[in-house]
């Protein structure tokens, strides 16, 4: 994907998120506009342009810039203008591409962002270091934030390592998979949208309780967010996905259509069971195969139940908010994350 394919995107789900608030909105593709700039430049900063071309190639990719519009709607609930708002959108972005350089090690990922991924051009070595790289990169973005704010990116880091630890380890007994696989998505994925969100808020100076309640619904749209990831791997094509599609099984990663099928004892699965519990990974023809089973199982819809669960949870705690624009750009993003495709 094009970087100007990639701005389009965000722009698309901002304008989708603002509809008929255009003040919202205008403002909202400023500010976005600026965390563009300053994620290019924070690339360009490294010393050597071979290190700049690495770590910035995720970035001018593109991506859904998710988290700096969270960081930026959170500020709307202060003063929006407020020191250290900008930086914090950026920081949000960048811990969020150091995870996807470390991700797709992981996951052995050919494709992100609709290009080749950090580790398949420039190997899994310069991956990582990259990836620390942009870390780094955060950090020193984070010492011009609030002090309030150290103890929580201090958290959601922990968790985010500690939510792809526990994802690689497994459940330990007598924990159960579904547990173990909720406790991971929370910690690996709905701890960084939801410091995004806090983040926004606290450099705004909006009070401890409607930064508190944006918290609590991060946490619940970033569950929300990761069932609905998992879903698209099974049934979006890769052209939309921007990374190959059923590549969780591929690579033995159960996500929760694959862990609702495990756990079933519905015969009608009894084939799609004996091909996913292979837990070095399903390839090949029984990879097709998996992802056509997969597809029309009842695990699908149950998934996307457990989903519009979470979303339920996170518009609840809208409800504590100040209404007004942002509350309901907020709201839209369930309905987002609920029908996205891509
Ligand atoms: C994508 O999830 C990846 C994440 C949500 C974060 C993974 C966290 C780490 C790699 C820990 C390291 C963290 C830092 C800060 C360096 P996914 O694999 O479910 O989705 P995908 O299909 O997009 O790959
Ligand atoms: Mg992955």
């Amino acid at each position: 994907m094009s970087a100007l394919a990639a701005e389009g995107r965000g722009r698309s789900i901002v304008t989708r998120l603002t509809v008929r608030e255009k003040a919202l909105e205008r403002r909202m593709l400023r500010r976005l506009e600026q965390v563009e700039i300053r994620l290019l430049e924070c690339a360009r900063e490294a010393d050597d342009p071979r290190l700049a071309a690495v770590v910035g190639h995720l970035i001018a990719a593109g991506g859904k810039r998710m988290r700096p519009l969270l960081t930026l709607l959170g500020a709307e609930f202060g003063d929006p203008q407020a020191a250290g708002v900008l930086e914090a959108a950026v920081f949000s972005e960048l811990i969020h591409t150091a995870s996807l350089h470390h991700d797709d090690v992981m996951d052995e990922a050919l494709i992100r962002h609709g290009v080749t991924s950090v580790n398949a051009r420039w190997g899994n070595r310069v991956a990582v270091r990259s990836g620390n790289w942009l870390l780094a990169k955060a950090a020193q973005l984070s010492a011009g934030l609030s002090t309030e704010s150290v103890p929580l990116q201090a958290e959601a880091s922990q968790r985010l390592v500690q939510g792809q630890l526990r994802e690689l380890v497994g459940p330990a007994l007598p924990e159960d998979r579904l547990s173990h696989y909720f406790g991971v998505i929370s910690d690996k994925s709905a701890s960084l949208i939801s410091l995004s969100l806090r983040l926004g808020a606290v450099q705004a100076g909006a009070p401890a309780q409607v930064s508190d309640a944006l918290a609590e619904y991060g946490e619940q749209l970033g569950v929300a967010f990761q069932i609905s990831d998992d879903v698209l791997d099974i049934v979006s094509p890769s052209a939309d996905l921007g990374k190959e599609q059923g590549k969780d099984l591929a690579v033995g990663v159960a996500g929760l259509p694959v862990l609702l099928v495990l756990e079933g004892v519905e015969p009608e699965d009894d084939e799609l069971r004996a091909l996913l519990s292979d837990p070095a990974g399903v390839r090949g023809d029984r990879h097709v195969r998996a992802l056509a089973l997969l597809q029309r199982s009842e695990a699908m819809s149950r998934a996307r139940a457990l989903m519009d669960g979470r979303l339920a949870g996170a518009r609840a705690a809208l409800a504590s908010l100040p209404p007004g624009p942002p509350r309901k750009a907020l709201d839209a993003l369930c309905d987002f994350v609920a029908t996205r495709t891509a």
